[in-house]
Protein backbone atom coordinates (compact mmCIF):
# COMPACT_ATOMS: atom_id res chain seq x y z
CA UNK A 1 0.00 0.00 0.00
CA UNK A 2 1.13 3.52 -1.18
CA UNK A 3 -0.38 6.03 1.06
CA UNK A 4 0.84 9.43 -0.32
CA UNK A 5 -0.17 13.33 0.04
CA UNK A 6 -0.41 15.63 -2.83
CA UNK A 7 -1.71 19.52 -2.94
CA UNK A 8 -4.19 21.09 -4.91
CA UNK A 9 -4.56 24.56 -5.50
CA UNK A 10 -8.34 25.63 -5.99
CA UNK A 11 -6.81 28.60 -8.32
CA UNK A 12 -8.63 32.05 -8.32
CA UNK A 13 -10.96 31.40 -11.15
CA UNK A 14 -11.92 28.27 -9.21
CA UNK A 15 -12.62 30.39 -6.47
CA UNK A 16 -14.33 33.46 -8.12
CA UNK A 17 -16.73 31.06 -9.75
CA UNK A 18 -17.84 29.82 -6.75
CA UNK A 19 -16.46 25.93 -7.96
CA UNK A 20 -14.43 25.45 -4.43
CA UNK A 21 -17.62 22.86 -3.52
CA UNK A 22 -17.67 20.88 -6.38
CA UNK A 23 -13.99 20.44 -6.86
CA UNK A 24 -13.46 19.18 -3.44
CA UNK A 25 -16.49 17.07 -3.32
CA UNK A 26 -15.00 15.05 -6.70
CA UNK A 27 -11.85 14.42 -4.53
CA UNK A 28 -13.66 13.60 -1.55
CA UNK A 29 -16.16 11.47 -3.66
CA UNK A 30 -13.79 9.58 -5.26
CA UNK A 31 -12.61 8.90 -1.17
CA UNK A 32 -9.45 10.42 -0.61
CA UNK A 33 -8.98 12.95 2.63
CA UNK A 34 -9.10 16.40 2.99
CA UNK A 35 -5.95 16.38 5.77
CA UNK A 36 -5.62 20.73 5.23
CA UNK A 37 -7.47 23.28 4.27
CA UNK A 38 -6.54 27.09 3.85
CA UNK A 39 -7.56 30.17 2.18
CA UNK A 40 -4.66 32.01 0.47
CA UNK A 41 -3.96 35.37 -0.83
CA UNK A 42 -0.56 34.11 -2.25
CA UNK A 43 1.94 36.79 -2.61
CA UNK A 44 4.39 36.81 -5.05
CA UNK A 45 7.52 35.65 -3.68
CA UNK A 46 5.26 32.16 -2.67
CA UNK A 47 4.22 31.77 -6.17
CA UNK A 48 7.76 32.47 -7.59
CA UNK A 49 9.08 29.46 -5.26
CA UNK A 50 6.13 27.26 -6.39
CA UNK A 51 6.55 28.10 -9.99
CA UNK A 52 10.14 27.51 -10.03
CA UNK A 53 10.52 24.93 -12.94
CA UNK A 54 8.40 27.79 -15.24
CA UNK A 55 10.74 30.62 -14.41
CA UNK A 56 11.70 31.65 -17.85
CA UNK A 57 9.00 30.63 -19.79
CA UNK A 58 6.63 32.79 -21.75
CA UNK A 59 3.66 32.32 -19.61
CA UNK A 60 5.61 32.45 -16.66
CA UNK A 61 4.53 36.43 -15.85
CA UNK A 62 1.18 36.09 -16.91
CA UNK A 63 0.81 32.93 -15.12
CA UNK A 64 2.16 34.84 -11.13
CA UNK A 65 -0.21 37.91 -12.20
CA UNK A 66 -3.17 35.39 -12.59
CA UNK A 67 -2.29 33.47 -9.37
CA UNK A 68 -2.30 36.68 -7.83
CA UNK A 69 -5.34 38.25 -9.04
CA UNK A 70 -7.59 36.31 -5.69
CA UNK A 71 -7.60 33.97 -3.37
CA UNK A 72 -6.93 30.59 -3.95
CA UNK A 73 -7.38 27.39 -2.03
CA UNK A 74 -4.61 25.20 -0.61
CA UNK A 75 -5.31 21.82 -0.45
CA UNK A 76 -3.53 19.04 1.45
CA UNK A 77 -5.07 15.66 0.49
CA UNK A 78 -4.12 11.65 1.84
CA UNK A 79 -4.68 8.54 -0.08
CA UNK A 80 -3.49 5.75 -1.95
CA UNK A 81 -1.75 6.96 -4.87
CA UNK A 82 -3.64 10.32 -4.68
CA UNK A 83 -0.94 12.13 -6.73
CA UNK A 84 -1.77 10.04 -10.37
CA UNK A 85 -5.78 9.72 -8.88
CA UNK A 86 -6.00 13.74 -8.60
CA UNK A 87 -4.16 14.71 -11.86
CA UNK A 88 -6.40 11.80 -13.34
CA UNK A 89 -9.17 13.66 -11.91
CA UNK A 90 -8.30 17.40 -12.67
CA UNK A 91 -8.04 16.18 -16.41
CA UNK A 92 -5.08 17.86 -19.13
CA UNK A 93 -3.62 21.54 -18.68
CA UNK A 94 -5.81 23.23 -21.33
CA UNK A 95 -8.96 23.00 -20.64
CA UNK A 96 -10.81 23.43 -24.01
CA UNK A 97 -9.18 19.87 -24.85
CA UNK A 98 -9.48 18.21 -21.56
CA UNK A 99 -11.66 15.03 -21.20
CA UNK A 100 -15.06 15.49 -20.48
CA UNK A 101 -16.17 14.35 -16.78
CA UNK A 102 -12.42 15.50 -15.56
CA UNK A 103 -13.02 19.04 -13.91
CA UNK A 104 -10.51 21.19 -16.26
CA UNK A 105 -13.34 19.61 -19.36
CA UNK A 106 -16.34 19.94 -17.06
CA UNK A 107 -15.64 23.44 -15.91
CA UNK A 108 -12.92 25.18 -17.92
CA UNK A 109 -12.53 27.06 -20.95
CA UNK A 110 -10.43 29.23 -23.51
CA UNK A 111 -11.09 32.68 -21.56
CA UNK A 112 -9.27 34.67 -23.98
CA UNK A 113 -6.10 34.51 -21.92
CA UNK A 114 -6.35 30.81 -22.13
CA UNK A 115 -4.49 28.24 -20.39
CA UNK A 116 -3.98 29.99 -17.28
CA UNK A 117 -7.20 29.55 -16.35
CA UNK A 118 -7.86 26.46 -15.79
CA UNK A 119 -9.11 26.15 -12.33
CA UNK A 120 -6.91 23.69 -10.21
CA UNK A 121 -3.46 22.81 -9.79
CA UNK A 122 -2.18 19.47 -8.93
CA UNK A 123 1.39 18.25 -7.91
CA UNK A 124 2.54 15.69 -10.36
CA UNK A 125 4.84 13.86 -8.36
CA UNK A 126 6.12 12.75 -5.15
CA UNK A 127 9.02 15.30 -4.97
CA UNK A 128 7.18 17.84 -5.86
CA UNK A 129 3.87 17.03 -3.57
CA UNK A 130 6.57 16.92 -0.58
CA UNK A 131 7.86 20.58 -1.77
CA UNK A 132 4.96 22.26 -2.57
CA UNK A 133 3.17 20.96 1.00
CA UNK A 134 5.96 22.24 3.02
CA UNK A 135 5.36 25.86 0.72
CA UNK A 136 1.91 26.04 1.15
CA UNK A 137 1.05 24.33 4.77
CA UNK A 138 4.06 24.72 7.01
P1 LIG B 1 -0.56 22.62 -12.74
O1 LIG B 1 0.96 22.62 -12.53
O2 LIG B 1 -1.18 23.97 -12.48
O3 LIG B 1 -1.23 21.50 -12.00
O4 LIG B 1 -0.86 22.34 -14.27
P2 LIG B 1 -0.13 21.35 -15.26
O5 LIG B 1 0.87 20.52 -14.52
O6 LIG B 1 -1.20 20.68 -16.02
O7 LIG B 1 0.61 22.36 -16.22
P3 LIG B 1 2.09 22.96 -16.18
O8 LIG B 1 2.75 22.61 -17.47
O9 LIG B 1 2.79 22.58 -14.90
O10 LIG B 1 1.82 24.52 -16.19
C1 LIG B 1 1.49 25.19 -15.01
C2 LIG B 1 0.35 26.15 -15.28
O11 LIG B 1 0.83 27.19 -16.13
C3 LIG B 1 -0.22 27.62 -16.98
N1 LIG B 1 0.20 27.43 -18.37
N2 LIG B 1 0.02 28.34 -19.29
N3 LIG B 1 1.10 28.00 -22.75
C4 LIG B 1 0.53 28.59 -21.70
O12 LIG B 1 0.02 29.70 -21.77
C5 LIG B 1 0.54 27.86 -20.42
N4 LIG B 1 1.05 26.67 -20.22
C6 LIG B 1 0.84 26.40 -18.90
C7 LIG B 1 -1.43 26.79 -16.62
O13 LIG B 1 -2.18 27.49 -15.61
C8 LIG B 1 -0.83 25.55 -16.03
O14 LIG B 1 -1.73 24.86 -15.21
MG1 LIG C 1 2.41 21.38 -13.27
Amino acid sequence: MTVEETLVLVKPDGVSRGLTGEILRRFEAKGYVITGLRLVHADRALLTEHYLEHAGKPFFEPLVEFMESGPIVAVRLSGERVIAGVRSLTGATDPTSAAPGTIRGDFGRDWGAAVQQNLVHASDSVESARRELDLWFS
